[in-house]
């Protein structure tokens, strides 16, 4: 079913699901439905502001929701495009998933992009908080973005997204991803050196409700139940 859809959206001729380009699948599929977000992000500031956001800001893993956010903006060079990855416990332990920030040019599940190389030249076993992040590529976009250098990537480590995901859970209500309170985290010190008149938007990839439990054992807490 996944597999016509994919061809119907897509227009793909190499269609054959296989293990091995799984990845480019789940890639191109879930930043096309997430392109309707980044539709939205455009619309709304123009409607309300009568102008576009100075930055946004996403996660990532695979790299597929800052894709769906940024696809709309990437020929508006005014507005900044930011992506944020796992840094994990990289200070303490060198254990990370930031593969853009981080990685080498390499070749993973058939695309030549950036990937974490372990000291033999193979693909490296990661670490990361949130199983969401936990890849050793990322779609071959970011690769190129970051050439061009239209997009820029940074990293948190565990520590900062938790106090993001705390930070938006209490005050807000909102109870981000633990993936996407990376990129909450970055926005919180990137907004502090921005004007109160610019508009700055943070894309949410998931909520957080599936996060709790870590969040708190996490902070050697024990949830009952
Ligand atoms: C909530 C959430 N955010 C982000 C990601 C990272 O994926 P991507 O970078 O492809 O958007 C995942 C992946 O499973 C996820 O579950």
């Amino acid at each position: 079913m996944l597999f016509i859809c994919y061809k119907g959206v897509l227009n793909l001729s190499y269609n054959r699901v296989s293990e091995a380009n799984k990845e480019v699948y789940l890639f191109q599929s879930s930043q096309t439905y997430q392109k309707v977000i980044g539709k939205e992000v455009k619309e709304h500031p123009l409607l309300e502001e009568g102008r576009l956001p100075n930055d946004v800001v996403a996660c990532a893993g695979d790299g597929s929701n800052a894709m769906g956010a940024f696809y709309e903006f990437l020929n508006d060079e005014n507005v900044k495009l930011f992506v944020i990855e796992a840094a994990d416990k990289w200070i303490d332990t060198k254990q990370h998933v930031a593969t853009m920030t981080l990685g080498k040019l390499g070749i993973i599940h058939g695309m030549m992009t950036k990937v974490l190389l372990d000291e033999n030249n193979d693909i490296s076993k990661v670490y990361s908080i949130s199983a969401g992040l936990d890849y050793q590529g990322v779609g071959p976009e970011h690769a190129y973005l970051e050439e061009i250098k239209r997009v820029e990537y940074y990293a948190i480590t565990d520590e900062e997204a938790v106090l993001a995901f705390d930070y938006l859970s209490k005050p807000e209500g909102i109870i981000p991803a633990i993936e996407s309170a990376h990129a909450v985290s970055y926005a919180m010190k990137s907004a502090k050196t921005m004007n109160k008149d610019q508009i700055l938007v943070i894309n949410l990839s998931g909520r957080g409700d599936k996060d709790v439990r870590q969040i708190v054992e996490y902070r050697g807490l024990h949830l009952e139940g």
